[in-house]
């Protein structure tokens, strides 16, 4: 077979978006229905292994004399940080941090980086995005984040940085960013899936031989899947996304997976001048700058993960000028919202029709739990009846589509947040009141549907 004919049979496509592949070019994916995604790639000739070398099998062992005994971890010292990482980076992990442009991954980098050097080992940050040390270096400086035992390499080359990693061996790698990384040996350009899976695969690879924490950051589409195929989240020990609204100081770094801890948990930081800043109490942060009795605005007690935190729900309810109603979301699950809206209608007595409807959740922050329901239904309702709520209220709870309010989990951990910060009554689905421990000094009522909250509320 002549090398032209050979390299034709070695060709294939696969989905930017979900690394679908296919041996033939396709307008729409039809793994993930995106259009256009499809791109050339050289699929191997051989398997992994190499076609002629048979398998040797492997001498099993049982799973009660693996060894055992927690795993050891390497803590960040920043306190948000091993939040969501589940107490510190785990020896020979790899955690992908992923991100929109601009929203500070690089600043969080940098500041992890200082504070492992602090005290451990030396750590490397490989950079294939700043093309100077220079740049980096400025950065580095404003962000007081300047320590001797980081060091720096500006290249792309994959096995550049596996060499340079396997003879340093650093307390930790970090790598900015997957995108930028290429094989040499693979006819494709960075970025692309086929460069950027094969990039991942051998760090992962070096990561578990040399038992080198390894964080790798990623590049976000819009719509919010880290670019790339979704095999690269599934490859990685932990994915943490770190969001917030850019016109908001705010950042959140959330866990989507966690191998070695829990996933839901957040930390929460603050962008400043001098970098990213803890954000320890994020309730009160949030709840600063909350107007007191005003129509449409009510406070909820949320839960991340572990953490309760109380956030202001914001609604504009107007009669529109426009032919059909607008109803926008922020914060919150729009499909969510106008569900919400329909119930108001239906059960709880409302008139929502031809009125414009806009929710905020305040501060950037995105709330994805159903206990918000009751949040959105309180603000609605405040603003098209121009009645505020009392301002020493916090809401909580599931709404459901007979218009019943339904039991959300960790309760009392909402009740002690609400009672820390000082608010009196709290409003909760009366179906969870009885778990909850007597002696709290705050007044809790139970509610049952929508008609009966309403009544409440505004009482
Ligand atoms: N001098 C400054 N003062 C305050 N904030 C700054 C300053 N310079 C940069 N920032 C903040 O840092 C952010 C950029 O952070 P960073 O470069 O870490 O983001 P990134 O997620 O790595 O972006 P990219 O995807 O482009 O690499 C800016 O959006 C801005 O909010
Ligand atoms: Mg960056």
């Amino acid at each position: 077979m002549n090398d032209k004919k050979k390299q034709k049979t070695l060709l294939g496509f696969c989905c930017r978006e979900c690394g679908y592949q296919s041996r033939k070019w396709l307008g729409r994916c039809p793994e993930c229905g995106q259009w256009n995604s499809l791109e050339e790639e050289i699929m191997p000739a051989t398997n992994i292994r190499g076609a002629t070398t048979p398998a040797t099998a492997q001498q099993p062992i049982a799973l009660a004399d693996a060894p055992d005994g927690d795993e050891e971890r390497l803590p960040t010292t920043i306190a948000e940080l091993d939040r969501v990482l589940g107490g510190g980076i785990v020896p020979g992990s790899v955690t992908l941090i992923g991100g929109e442009p601009g929203i500070g991954k690089s600043t969080l980098l940098l500041h992890m980086l200082a504070a492992v050097a602090e005290q451990q080992d030396d750590v490397l940050y490989v950079s294939g995005e700043e093309s100077s040390s220079r740049q980096i270096k400025l950065r580095a400086k404003r962000l007081c984040a300047i320590h001797s035992g980081v060091y720096l390499v500006t290249g792309s080359d994959v096995d550049m940085v596996i060499a340079t990693a396997t003879k340093r061996r650093p307390a930790l790698l970090a790598v900015d960013s997957i995108q930028t990384l290429y094989c040499a040996d693979i006819h494709s350009v960075p970025g692309s899936v086929t460069q950027v899976r094969e990039s991942a695969y051998r760090l992962i690879a070096m990561a578990k031989a040399e038992n080198i924490p390894v964080i790798i950051v990623g590049h976000v589409t819009k719509d919010g899947a880290i670019a790339g195929p979704k095999v690269l989240e599934h490859m990685v020990d932990t994915v943490l996304s770190f969001e917030g609204d850019r016109n908001h100081a705010f950042r959140i770094l959330r866990t989507v997976k966690n191998r070695f801890g829990s996933t839901n948990e957040i930390g929460v930081f603050e962008m400043k001048e001098q970098g990213l800043v803890q954000v320890a109490n994020p309730s009160e942060i949030f709840l600063a700058e909350r107007p007191l009795d005003e129509p449409g605005s009510v406070v909820m007690a949320s839960v991340e993960g572990t953490r309760p935190i109380l956030v202001e729900v914001q609604a504009l309810v107007s009669p529109t000028n426009l032919g059909t109603a607008r109803r926008t979301a922020i914060g919150a699950d729009p499909q969510r919202v106008s569900l919400l809206c329909a119930v108001l209608e239906k059960k709880g007595g409302l008139d929502l029709y031809g009125h414009d409807i806009f929710l905020n959740i305040a501060g950037g922050m995105r709330i994805e739990e159903p206990a918000l329901d009751l949040g959105v239904i309180c603000a609605l309702a405040s603003s098209l009846r121009e009645r505020p709520i009392p301002s020493n209220t916090v809401v909580c709870g599931e709404v459901g589509l007979a218009g019943e309010i339904r039991a959300v989990g960790h309760l009392d951990i909402r009740v002690r947040e609400t009672e820390r910060l000082g608010f009196t009554n709290f409003i909760v689905p009366q179906s969870g009141l009885d778990r909850l421990p007597k002696n709290s000094g705050i007044q809790v009522v139970g509610v049952s549907t929508v008609l009966e909250l309403l009544e409440k509320v505004f009482s």
